[in-house]
């Protein structure tokens, strides 16, 4: 009898599946650069530079029970969600991070034969899981200005399941053509419109429409306005429909106790997060003129709490990101050859900044 051999047994779509290209470990970037964990300044991941609120740290040393499976339902956490949104309940699910509920779109709407259609550079995990799912993705490359290519979009659309589109987008920062909704809308196509990064624009969410639409599915998160990355707390906003096949598919305690109550903590300490998105927005604009006064960076333009920065005098990415890493500070590079001769940067406290600042003057000069 032949043995059961996990590799050749695998699904033949998943034999080559790229790996996700995910952020480096603390503890390792600590002992491979030599430094003090207290030194190093993590802006690779566009989590949120002040951490957790008050209340969602309070609430995680006491406020919930680590014996007991957390609520399938989700009865609490959906209806905080749903008054900080201004939807009702039953138009939210959430998950383990935006991330899973990618995962529970594929695995709901998107089989090998469909189509999957988004516009790059962008967010990985939209790609990852198509790879997952073996479906046909068509990424549509974003124009000069990172703005995209609208009528090579829609066309692709037109044959496409789903169409993934973050806004503000990851590693662009700029936002969607708000048009662009109800046309892509028009093509018969789901529409994921991922807002893990709206508590940082100027912009209305569209989360309150999607409540109303079944074939608009608007992700968040707590993760970056919400400053709890590590409890991985997510969720989407679409017409009944949409999330009732959502909540029917989730595993049943996706969502954690320590994540709930984190959750519902950062919901009741909304002033502070606003407060602290909003000196993260003011930080960006001062960085981007920083960056902008020096003659070897170009800052994009950014919705976001990041900013991606071109890097004009012909050194990469990955070689400022080198620099910058031997002075404690870690930024995200790209494979992608569009992205060659660029990094991302997060947005740190005023303080973390000073730092940043000072390493981009030290480093102007391309010998150090
Ligand atoms: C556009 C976008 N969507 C989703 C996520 C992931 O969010 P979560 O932590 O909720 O899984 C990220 C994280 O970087 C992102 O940039």
């Amino acid at each position: 009898m032949t043995q059961f051999d996990p590799v050749k047994s695998l699904n033949p779509h998943i034999r080559n599946l790229p790996s996700y290209d995910a952020l480096e470990d603390l503890e390792g970037l600590v002992s491979a650069y030599g430094l003090e964990a207290t030194d190093i300044l993590k802006l690779d991941g566009n989590e949120n530079a002040f951490g957790p609120s008050p209340k969602a740290l309070a609430a995680l040393q006491t406020n919930y029970d680590p014996g007991r499976y957390a609520d399938a339902s989700q009865i609490r956490l959906r209806s905080a969600i749903a008054d900080y949104v201004g939807v009702q309940p039953k138009h939210i699910v959430a998950g383990a991070g935006s991330d899973e509920l990618i995962g529970l779109i594929y695995s709901l709407w998107v089989s090998s034969e469909d189509t999957v259609v988004t516009a790059g550079p962008t967010f990985g995990m939209y790609a990852f899981g198509s790879a997952l799912h073996g479906s046909n993705f068509i990424d549509v490359p974003r124009l000069g200005d990172w703005s995209i290519d609208t009528a090579t979009l829609l066309a692709a659309a037109q044959d496409a399941k789903v169409v993934f589109l973050a806004s503000p987008n990851n590693p662009t920062g700029n936002q969607l053509q708000p048009e662009l909704i109800d046309k892509i809308i028009e093509t018969g196509a789901l529409l994921v419109l991922d807002e893990a990064y709206i508590e940082f624009t100027q912009t209305e969410s569209a989360a309150v429409r999607a409540a109303s639409e079944s074939a608009l599915i608007v992700l968040r998160t707590f993760s970056k306005w919400g400053g709890i990355a590590g409890m991985r707390v997510g969720y989407a906003v679409s017409g009944e429909r949409s999330i009732d096949a959502m909540l029917r598919a989730k595993q049943p305690y996706n969502i954690s106790t320590a994540s709930e109550a984190a959750a519902l903590a950062s919901l009741q300490d909304t002033e502070i997060l606003n407060e602290r998105a909003r000196i993260l927005v003011k930080e960006r604009g001062r960085l981007a003129e920083i960056m902008n006064q020096t003659e070897y960076l170009r800052p994009s333009t950014s919705d976001a709490n990041f900013l991606l920065v071109q890097v004009l005098d012909g050194r990469s990415g990955h070689e400022i990101s080198e620099a910058l890493r031997r002075r404690g500070i870690f930024v995200r590079t790209y494979n992608d050859d569009r992205l060659v001769n660029y990094f991302r940067i997060s947005i740190g406290t005023p303080k973390q900044n000073v730092r940043i600042i000072d390493a981009i003057a030290e480093i102007g000069d391309k010998d150090v």
